[in-house]
């Protein structure tokens, strides 16, 4: 999704928002642009595609001056193009903005009426223009009286043309950041944007209007009061945020789950159980309250969600509901006081899954967020917290976030069971050390690679395919099926293996591949069933099962054997030949693995 940038110091601010937007291109995007102040005014470059693109046109138009701001920009309102690129010049001023301002046709009839012309398509020129008819001179004032008309989400930062050497800079619904070193300030949208120049940072509350230059930050709240501020240290290295000698961040980051995976679970055991008393702030009498469970999150999130109804439901015999935080917050979603709104998110800024956390605390229903990224709209907003500690995920296909958020299914699942009385301590004990050792095992898991390389060589050219599982394994099919099509762009769909007959089995003809996930022993009599409906077809087999399973090997073309642990663990080990079979696949194929088309890294828009 979009970035944001600003800087003011004494270094070229081009250079340093080049530098600072390198960080987050990550997130996805389709365009870029800087702005200036230099000695005859704001100039402003913008280019669509990559950053490259736009540095080269740096390199013919460079842009010499110590105040700017930048943007990438992922296309909501317009097409990707030079014009629609951020930022968006007035007389006065330049803005960019991430977010959707949901009333800019009633606000542009106003402009257009009151003699602004438009060029772009986009809600942020109106956001832009809106600003310009109020300025009275004073930054702060006028953003805060355009605040009072816009309606949506942004955030913005914003150079005015007669206040050189400050960055303005306000949220609503948009992450933003204001951030310093000795001499310089910075604004950005996400903390990997100025890791390269400083740790140092503070976050801009809603509605908080930060005016940054070279001096420092000032913030100013809603009422006009000036709050004290408080400093945060980005946790994160450089290093972490860099590919370390992986030809993708994708593949770095599937390589860095085993220690992704400890680093979360180890802090949250206790005598062989599992505890977020110390860690998480959270009372041992939590567990104890609840009858119901939603679990509320998007895409990959939501199918660590799938996974933990299961394991919920299984193990504490407690209902649990899983949704689609879009689908969830328009359904009027029953919610009972005893019903616990458990949120997914690695981001912490979806904001569908964000929006779903307001509307379940409205009700005055308990949420429980397990987020990534420290002081996210989501961490800072629900009522407990359980932070998983995967590092920055940097990749648009998420790997180490989803394994950590399962990992942390399993330890809640535990933890309810126990606290309902479904299982003993000793039983709980077991549990946890299954979970240790599934961890363990994910080492091996990723020996695999080579392996599954030299099989899916005939994904070369394919358009469509198909997942199948039961259980356990269905839910872990869909992340699967997810990961091939968000990086591949291969069609995939994934079927609970007993429901392809009732319909989809017409599209299984000679040839077309099925991936099936065969890891839970008790399903595998009826699911190997399954697999014999789709072979009889003509179905071109890959086959993920347990080490010791007995399948006639006339069913399929290639059986990839997992290391046998309990029916419970097996998706901790099972997604990573998913994920690798995503990203052999996609690279392949000569995909951008990091950055899939039309993909962003976090979904601050509707
Ligand atoms: C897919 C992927 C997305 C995210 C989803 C939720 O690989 O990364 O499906 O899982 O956009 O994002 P978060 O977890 O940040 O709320």
């Amino acid at each position: 999704m979009c970035g944001i940038v600003g800087y003011a110091g004494s270094r070229e601010a081009s250079d340093v928002l080049l530098g600072a937007l390198s960080g987050l291109e990550y997130r996805g995007y389709d365009s870029a642009g800087i702005s200036v102040l230099t000695e005859n005014g704001i100039d402003t470059v913008k280019s669509k595609g990559r950053l490259q693109a736009l540095a080269d046109r740096l390199k013919t138009h460079p842009l010499s001056g110590h105040c700017g701001i930048g943007h990438t920009r992922w296309a909501t309102h317009g097409e990707p193009s030079d014009l629609n690129a951020h930022p968006h010049v007035t007389e006065k001023l330049s803005l960019v903005h991430n977010g959707i301002i949901e009333n800019y046709q009633q606000i542009k009839n106003k402009l257009v009426t009151s003699g602004y012309e438009f060029v772009s398509r986009t809600d942020t020129e109106v956001a832009a223009k809106l600003i310009d008819s109020l300025y009275s001179g004073d930054p702060v004032d006028t953003i805060r009286r355009a605040q009072e008309q816009l309606e949506g989400s942004y955030a913005f930062a914003i150079l005015f043309a007669d206040h050189p050497g400050t960055i303005y800079a306000t949220r609503k619904g948009s992450p933003l950041i204001a951030a310093k070193t000795e001499t310089e300030g910075f604004i950005a949208s996400d903390v990997p944007a100025i890791l390269q120049y400083t740790r140092t940072y503070v976050l801009l509350e809603e509605l908080q209007i930060a005016a940054v230059s070279a001096d420092g930050i000032s913030l100013f709240n809603p009422d006009g009061s000036q709050p004290v501020l408080e400093y945060r240290t980005a946790s994160w290295t450089v290093e972490q945020a860099q590919k370390g000698g992986y030809p993708h961040f994708m593949l770095k980051e599937i390589y860095e789950q085993p220690k992704a995976l400890r680093d979360t679970v180890h802090p949250r055991i206790s005598d062989g159980l599992p505890s977020f008393e110390l860690q998480d702030d959270i009372p041992e009498g939590f567990w104890k309250q609840f009858e119901a469970v939603t679990i509320v999150a998007c895409g990959t999130a939501m199918h660590a969600g799938m996974l933990g109804k299961a394991l919920i439901e299984k193990l504490a015999r407690i209902p649990v509901e899983c949704d689609i935080a879009s689908e969830f917050r328009y359904r009027d979603p029953i919610l009972t006081p005893r019903t616990l709104v458990l949120l997914i998110s690695q981001s912490g800024e979806t904001a569908d899954t964000l929006a779903a956390l307001r509307l379940a605390k409205e009700r005055g229903i308990t949420t429980l967020a397990v987020v990534n990224v420290t002081g996210s709209s989501i961490a800072r907003e629900a009522d407990y917290v359980i932070h998983t500690y995967a590092g920055p995920e940097i990749a648009v296909a998420s790997t180490k976030a989803y394994s950590v958020q399962l990992s942390v299914m399993y330890l809640i699942a535990f933890k309810l069971a126990l606290a309902n009385r479904r299982i003993s301590g000793e039983e709980a004990q077991n549990l946890t050390a299954g979970l240790l050792h599934a961890i363990d095992a994910t080492e091996q898991v990723l020996t695999l690679g080579a392996d599954i390389q030299e099989y899916i060589k005939r994904y070369q050219t394919l358009k469509d395919l198909f997942f199948l599982g039961r259980g356990l394994d269905y839910a872990l099919s869909m992340e699967g099926s997810l990961k091939l099509k968000e990086i591949s762009y291969i069609h995939c769909e994934a079927y609970a293996a007993g429901e392809l007959k009732h319909g989809t089995i017409s599209l299984i003809t000679e040839g077309v591949p099925v991936v099936a996930v065969a890891t839970q022993s008790a399903l595998l009599p009826k699911m190997i069933s399954n697999v014999k409906e789709v072979h009889s077809r003509g179905a071109d087999i890959l086959l993920i099962c347990k080490d010791g399973f007995e399948v006639d090997p006339d069913v399929y073309s290639k059986c990839i054997r997992l290391p046998a642990l309990d029916d419970l663990f097996m998706p901790v080990i099972g997604v990573l030949v998913l994920q690798l079979l995503a990203y052999h696949t996609a690279v392949l194929r000569g995909c951008d693995v990091d950055k899939p088309r039309n993909l962003a890294k976090s979904v601050t828009v509707e």
